[in-house]
């Protein structure tokens, strides 16, 4: 990106990041997700990072932290409420437990405790009674909520027995999923606006002047911390004693000697979150001894004994590069966005599902486009939303095609109103099968690309023709059936390693109709390139021995073709490297001709080796023939070559000329 550019784009991306910034700690409200602004957020930032003089002090980037209500009451709080610092992945961990060792020279062990998406509150109790509830605020001053925190069931009015003078817990104010789902239901029905996600619902409760609106809204409470009241000497004890008070606590905490026991806990709870009937963004990963906590202090806002593993977001911003007509089984045209490729929820993802026509008229996704992604779980991914004011200028709606991309054959809408198909029945299997032909033996020879996964890739939009393997990723397989990551990954090796090909094999894959194996190695030999076969007259072509009239006017026709020629561009754009016969290989200018079965290997492999080693093959006994390769059972070839007086050989014979 030229500094022009970027300046422009940093522009659009800090009016976009403040707009949703001020609805956020303003407005209490949010158009988009949290990891979608961060994802915004995280581009501003590299931007800035590769353009340093492009930094402004009022870039969202140079701030932190919200503003607060005028109308709530201001609370001080005696102990500073601290935010913690984040780690992204395991070596982020070990980075950090390696820097806290070098401060404090001691063996511990870990307390981890699911981190839940929602609300800090600290609570003062005092005699055992809650006299007041705070939110963080700035984190030195909070705001008194003590009124709607009490229309919490989860949270105790009055401590059990025993209890201290004066106490203070801090936790996590949260809402179930499914009581999420049910207030937004009931708020479209009156017509309200929606509720961005849970903790958008507890915030906006929680600040509100009037407690009966808190009241109507189920929220809960975890707690996660005493911060005065209590001598305690770890984190166990720590989390018993808030059950014994009277405190729900967050589920399935566990004490871990060291971080592989850590990240065992974290792959599990990663896999099982989405079940879990409250949002859980990571985990906080704590030191269990409470002294060396202390003697570790506080680094900027956060103090060193503690961390907050995230697990990866499900939604992300990307761009929109392309918007590819897939066809499917049925013959129903599905729009794919090709995408700038990103994370999400841990793997990589260039493409996603646009559904359909109505669907991205109603999204008014366009190639340019800043969109958000979204992938959680096994889900393929898809396009939620485009993000208009970062919109590149010129930019058109996007149309459905009238002819089939593949087949060309009239696309026509549905009665439904929906959905567009090919009015062409044999689209979809004639694609399949000629895919399966180019990434087959006598093509690129790709394993562990067969018919059933060929469907599958075709069916989710991920592959329109055979040159769009090379294009596919680890995280384009995961969704799928049958993969997982070591099948993804073996299978995306496998397809890397397959970009050279002879000549000869790649007109084969092509499928050019009535040129099989045998015409695919003539013309081979005698163009030498692809560009030359492309070029070449009908008179031309009809000249090589082996092509007759009709198949070099095949030929011809098919190099002219529009489609064909966008799926060779296709194939270059994807690195693959077609190599030419050797012409001083072992067998150079030797024609051969085979008959009946040989042990050692196939006829077929026979015959790919004479090439490769710049030999031809013969389908008939002709004067032309050096070499008569007789196996068992030969028929009547054999014969005829005998008769003319042909030079026949043993198929042993055979295997010691190309050893
Ligand atoms: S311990 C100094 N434990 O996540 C703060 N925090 O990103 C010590 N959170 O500020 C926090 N679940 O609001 C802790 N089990 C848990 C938590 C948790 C959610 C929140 C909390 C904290 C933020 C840090």
């Amino acid at each position: 990106m030229t500094k022009p550019q970027a300046k422009g784009r940093i522009t659009k991306l800090r009016q976009e990041i403040n707009h949703h910034r001020y609805l956020y700690h303003v407005k209490d409200t949010q158009e988009i997700s949290d990891a979608a602004l961060d994802s915004l957020k995280h581009e501003l930032a590299q931007l800035e990072q590769q353009f340093p003089d492009l930094i402004t002090p009022d870039s969202p980037t140079q701030r932190v932290g919200g503003k607060p209500l005028p109308e709530l009451r201001q609370v001080q709080h005696a102990v500073p409420m601290l935010s913690l610092q984040d780690a992204f992945s395991d070596e982020e961990l070990s980075q950090w437990e390696t820097r806290n060792k070098k401060i404090v020279r001691a063996a511990y062990d870990y307390f981890i405790e699911l981190k839940i998406d929602g609300v800090a509150m600290a609570l003062m109790y005092e005699d055992g009674i809650l006299i007041r509830a705070a939110t963080r605020g700035d984190g030195r001053v909070g705001e008194d909520v003590t009124h709607n925190i009490k229309t919490i069931e989860a949270i105790p009015l009055r401590l059990n027995q025993p209890h201290p003078k004066r106490l203070e817990v801090r936790g996590e104010v949260y809402l179930l999923k499914q009581d999420f789902a049910r207030l937004n239901k009931q708020r479209a029905k009156q017509g309200l606006k929606l509720f961005a996600n849970p903790r958008n619902i507890a915030a906006g409760s929680i600040r509100q002047l009037d407690p009966a609106v808190a009241a109507e809204r189920p929220l809960r409470f975890f707690a996660w911390e005493i911060t005065a009241g209590a001598v305690l000497n770890t984190r166990t004890d720590e989390y018993d004693l808030l059950q014994k008070l009277g405190f729900p606590v967050p589920p399935d905490a566990k004490l871990c000697r060291d971080l592989e026991a850590v990240s065992r806990y974290l792959i599990k709870e990663d896999k099982q979150r989405n079940r879990r009937p409250f949002l859980v963004d990571g985990a906080v990963i704590k030191i269990n001894d409470l002294n060396i906590s202390q003697r570790l202090g506080v680094v900027g806002k956060a103090p060193r004994g503690s961390i907050a593993y995230k697990f990866a977001a499900e939604e992300a911003t990307t761009i929109v590069e392309d918007i590819v007509v897939q066809v499917g089984r049925t013959g129903v045209l599905t729009p794919v966005a090709h995408l700038r490729p990103v994370s999400v929820a841990g793997t990589t993802v260039s493409r996603a599902t646009l559904h359909n026509a109505d669907e991205i008229k109603r999204k008014d996704v366009r190639i340019g486009d800043t969109v958000i992604i979204r992938k959680a779980g096994d889900i393929i991914p898809e396009v939620v939303r485009a993000l208009p004011k970062l919109r590149p200028p010129r930019t058109k709606p996007f149309s459905m095609p009238s002819k089939c991309p593949i087949c060309r054959s009239p696309v026509i809408k549905e009665p439904d109103g929906v959905a567009y198909r090919c009015t062409n029945r044999n689209c979809f299997p004639v694609q399949r099968e000629k895919i399966l032909h180019a990434v087959g033996s006598g093509g690129f020879d790709i394993d562990g690309l067969g018919d059933k996964i060929v469907e599958q890739l075709l069916q989710a939009g991920l592959i329109k023709d055979a040159p769009d393997v090379w294009q596919l990723t680890v995280g384009d397989l995961l969704p799928l059936e049958r993969f997982a990551d070591k099948s993804a990954q073996k299978l995306i090796d496998e397809i890397s390693q397959h970009k050279i090909i002879p000549l000869a094999r790649f007109l084969a894959a092509l499928s050019i109709p009535q040129v099989g194996t045998v015409t695919a190695q003539d013309l081979a030999r005698e163009f030498r390139s692809l560009d030359r076969i492309r070029d070449a007259s009908v008179e031309k072509l009809a000249g090589v021995s082996g092509v007759g009239e009709k198949i070099a006017q095949a030929t011809y026709d098919f190099f002219r073709d529009k489609t064909v020629q966008k799926i060779i561009q296709k194939y270059e754009t994807a690195g693959i490297r077609i190599t030419a016969p050797e012409t001083d290989g072992a067998l150079s200018s030797k024609t051969f001709l085979f008959t009946g079965s040989m042990s050692d290997m196939t006829r077929d492999e026979a015959k790919q080796r004479v090439t490769a080693l710049g030999g031809k093959v013969a389908s008939a006994a002709g004067q032309e023939v050096d070499y008569v390769v007789v196996g068992e059972d030969a028929g009547s070839k054999a014969d005829k070559a005998r008769k003319m007086g042909l030079t026949i050989i043993t198929p042993q014979q055979f295997m010691k000329m190309i050893k």
